[in-house]
């Protein structure tokens, strides 16, 4: 994020983009891969009609990227159908020979990455750099399943018992599944839910984000080239309020896996728990209101660099993004002048560009929210920096990165999805107060630590109940397998998304005894 003189340029997740000639190279090849797409339903049994939903580049709305159509309840009610019909031969299908088919679509998505990034690029707003690495998380996602379904599906794991009795524990599918996914992974995130749910052995009916339905349509293609059948993975683009309500209240789901607000979580869990059926299984991966604490023993240049990627990395649009930074009284005015440094460096533009740091907001139903937070924060906060949106910005659904002062973290009383930090000073007397605020917001899901006393950090990470937490370093951007991601409380149901008992929650266990 950091621009130095001449073309020696660092991008906000570490790479040096003018020397990088592999990004390079990719960037010149998402214009080649762009063709206008059209996504409709795969749903065995249906013919898609309907009005097609124009699909427009949040980055300059006058340019249209593609279409889609949304699947009408007759569609809904096919899928039900095939998904129910098709899951027992799924479900006896070897896990190897599941986990074959994810990594066959693991390999074909490497072969495929310029095409589907110039799709996060084009659709969802990402950056290069935050598109390379979506490509790759969901690379990451789909192998580490498959590898996950080897160890827990493969074989039954035996169990003790008297002479003459043989026990064993079975994992199975748990029936159909239904994932419904957010926009600010169109790609990782979809493919996480759709492949998890898939090796465990459900059928799975796949409903994306009504912003980023190309990105889930062309992934859905991949996997069924790759070999999972057309009626085991099934597509449903379409409202949440519609489809999404549609499917959660259907009594033949045996289960959901849902990552989006803490709001939609409540309404599907509400929505499951309503239904005269079998008790589903809900997997909710939700919202945040994630700090970065940093004391005086921070090293400023480090906290400044970390804030700002964690804070403005995606236009700030992850879940995992550092909402507020509450900093040591003594270092305060220090490391707010050297934030504010920092941001005028920040470039804000179209994300097929090199040069840009920030990309636009999803859409503006997005923008305006934040515009509304801004002026509320204009009224109520200190702004420590605004910076410059581009020119012809207007065209597309920009929102200039902030960082405000507050005085408290109740003038906070929900999640900002967007480019804006809020600063908050405490006082060496004040830190136990501090993490009483932070767990009183309810949300668990990332916490950063900038210290360099290991008391302190021991203390701060025993005290605050998040289920990331990361210290001295930025708070965004678990990997796969490495960091397993997901929180607590308001944050989410667990397990982690990426972690070795993801597949658990899709299973459902059998024991067999037989007196032999
Ligand atoms: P959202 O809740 O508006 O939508 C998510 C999905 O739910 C979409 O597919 C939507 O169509 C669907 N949906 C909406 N209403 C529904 C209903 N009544 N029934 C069934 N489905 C319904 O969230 P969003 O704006 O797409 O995503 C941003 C949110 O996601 C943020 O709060 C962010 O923190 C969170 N998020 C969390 C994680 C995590 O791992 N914890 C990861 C990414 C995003
Ligand atoms: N897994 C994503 C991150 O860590 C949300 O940023």
């Amino acid at each position: 994020l950091y621009r130095a003189a001449g073309e020696d340029r660092t991008n906000s997740m570490g790479a040096n983009l003018a020397n990088d000639d592999t990004l390079a190279s990719l960037a010149r090849d998402i214009n080649a891969a762009l063709k206008p797409h059209r996504a409709a339903p795969l749903v065995p049994g249906t013919s898609p009609s309907g009005t097609p939903v124009p699909v427009r580049n949040p980055a300059d709305r006058r340019e249209q990227v593609g279409e889609w159509l949304p699947a009408d309840a007759a569609t809904v009610e096919q899928a039900l159908k095939n998904a129910r019909a098709a899951q027992e031969a799924w479900d006896r299908t070897p896990a190897a020979s599941r986990a074959l088919v994810l990594e066959h679509a693991a390999d074909l998505l490497e072969q495929r990455m310029p095409q589907f990034m110039a799709l996060c690029v084009k659709e969802a707003g990402k950056s290069l750099p935050a598109s390379v690495a979506e490509v790759r998380e969901a690379v990451d996602f789909l192998r580490y399943y498959a590898l996950q379904a080897r160890r827990l599906f493969g074989q039954p794991t035996p169990l003790p018992g008297p002479t003459g009795e043989s026990n064993q524990l079975f994992l199975h599918g748990r029936g159909v599944f239904v994932c419904i996914s957010p926009w600010n992974f169109p790609l990782a995130i979809f493919l996480g839910q759709v492949a998890a749910a898939l090796a465990a052995g459900n059928a799975v009916i796949a409903k994306p984000a009504e912003q980023t339905t190309l990105v889930a349509h062309a992934a859905t293609r991949l996997l069924h080239e790759a070999g999972i059948p057309q009626d085991v993975l099934q597509f449903l683009p379409g409202d949440g309020a519609t489809v999404g309500a549609a499917l959660t209240a259907d009594p033949r789901v045996d289960g959901v896996a849902f990552t989006g607000s803490t709001e939609t979580a409540w309404a599907i869990n509400r929505a499951l728990a309503a239904r005269n059926a079998p008790i589903a299984a809900l997997v909710a991966e939700t919202g945040g209101q994630n700090a970065l604490i940093a004391d005086s023993s921070a090293l400023p240049e480090q906290l400044v660099k970390d804030a700002i990627v964690s804070a403005f990395d995606s236009a700030g649009q992850r879940c995992s993004a550092a909402r507020v930074l509450f900093v040591q009284a003594d270092i305060a005015d220090k490391v707010i002048r050297m934030l504010a440094g920092a941001m005028d460096e920040l470039v804000v533009g179209d994300p097929g560009l090199l040069s840009t740091d920030v990309g636009p907001v999803i859409d503006e139903d997005a923008r305006r929210i934040l515009q509304a937070h801004a002026e509320r924060m204009d009224r109520e906060a200190k702004l420590i920096k605004e910076v410059k949106l581009p020119e012809g910005a207007e065209h597309g659904c920009f929102f200039a990165p902030r960082a405000y002062e507050l005085q408290s973290l109740s003038q906070l009383d929900r999640e900002v999805f967007g480019p804006v930090l809020h600063v908050i000073r405490w006082r060496a007397d004040q830190l136990d107060e501090v993490l009483a605020h932070i767990n009183a917001t309810g949300y668990g899901l990332t916490l950063g630590i900038h210290s360099r006393i290991d008391t302190t950090v021991e203390k701060i990470a025993r005290t605050v109940k998040v289920g990331n937490c990361y210290v001295n370093r930025n708070q965004i951007g678990a990997v796969v397998g490495v960091q397993p991601f997901g929180g607590e409380g308001l944050s989410g149901t667990g397990p982690k998304a990426g972690g070795p008992h993801y597949l658990l929650r899709f299973a459902t266990e059998r024991t067999l005894t037989i007196n032999t």
